[in-house]
């Protein structure tokens, strides 16, 4: 039989918990897992866990790091995981959860924020107070979010590079005003219903690698200049009246 190696001290008892590809692992998250006040890092992913994301997570004040992507869980993302200070990242994406983002999530990390939340059904729009948070990545993909998503893109964010990833949803805003952050990395916007014209700051962003808004409503001229010989036509197909190179059609 195998047995859980011994923790090195009486410190590092119960601050990790990971459960990591245990298909047999089912039934909802035990109410024992609130009771492990010390743990930092709790991971829960690609098991057959079922049920609500517990309200009692939000007990665990020392999280930093929470993973329960790849499951079975249903209902909404509990509001009670905004109180819990230091957390910084959160992955809950392939799920099948439902509702609106709790407005509040770290609000209190004073860190680089990481959210992943793609491939599950969550509908309204982006919590206003999203603005203040410093995302490193955020991948919202796949679900039935609408409204709009310019909040995200504030300037002056203490972070090296930010990688956002909103394809796949409802949103709908004029992309016009807005300022790209300079450490743009990623952005995919693609599949949305987002309208207006492509601001020209995008060519300066030197960091950008990854830019799609293919299908969407968005007209006027693609951006030359800078990095944008980086991407091909296919970052910006399926508009309303996009122009200009590398798209075939040349502006009027
Ligand atoms: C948390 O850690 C402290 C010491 O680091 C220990 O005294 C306490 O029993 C631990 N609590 C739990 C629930 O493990
Ligand atoms: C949050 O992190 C800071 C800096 O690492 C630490 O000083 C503080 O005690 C932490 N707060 C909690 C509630 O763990
Ligand atoms: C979070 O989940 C996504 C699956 O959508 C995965 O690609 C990503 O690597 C995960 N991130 C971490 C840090 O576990
Ligand atoms: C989202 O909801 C639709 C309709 O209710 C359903 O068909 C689909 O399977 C759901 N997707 C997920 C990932 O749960
Ligand atoms: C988008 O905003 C710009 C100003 O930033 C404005 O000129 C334009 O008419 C708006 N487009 C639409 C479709 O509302
Ligand atoms: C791009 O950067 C150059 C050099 O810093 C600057 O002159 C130009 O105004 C910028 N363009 C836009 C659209 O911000
Ligand atoms: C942009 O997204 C569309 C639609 O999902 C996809 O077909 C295309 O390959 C993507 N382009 C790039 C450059 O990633």
């Amino acid at each position: 039989m195998r047995r859980l190696p011994s923790p090195a001290s009486q410190e590092e008892c119960y601050k990790e918990l990971v459960v990591h590809k245990l298909p047999a692992i089912s039934g909802p998250i035990p109410p024992a897992i609130g009771k492990l006040s010390n743990l930092s890092l709790l991971i829960i992913s690609w098991t057959a866990v079922s049920g609500l994301i517990p309200s009692f997570l939000g007990e665990l004040t020392q999280l930093t790091f929470l993973d329960l992507s790849f499951n079975s869980l249903t209902g909404s993302i509990p509001a009670s995981l905004a109180a819990i200070p230091n957390l910084s990242g959160i992955n809950l994406s392939r799920n099948r959860l439902t509702g609106a983002i709790p407005p509040l999530l770290f609000s209190e990390s004073p860190r680089e924020a990481y959210l992943w939340l793609s491939h599950n059904n969550l509908t309204g729009d982006i919590p206003p107070e999203f603005a203040a948070v410093g995302f490193s990545e955020i991948d919202l993909s796949r679900n039935a979010l609408t409204g709009d998503a310019s909040a995200l893109f504030g300037q002056g964010k203490p972070v090296h590079q930010i990688d956002m990833d909103l394809s796949r949803n409802g949103f709908s805003f004029n992309l016009s005003g807005v300022e790209p952050p300079a450490q743009l990395s990623g952005m995919d916007l693609s599949h949305n219903a987002i309208y207006g014209g492509i601001p020209a700051q995008v060519a300066n962003l030197s960091n950008l690698v990854l830019f799609n808004v293919s299908y969407n409503r968005l007209c006027g001229e693609v951006p030359t200049g800078g990095n944008m010989g980086r991407f091909d036509a296919y970052s910006y197909q399926h508009n309303k009246c996009l122009c200009g190179a590398p798209l075939a059609n040349p502006c009027q």
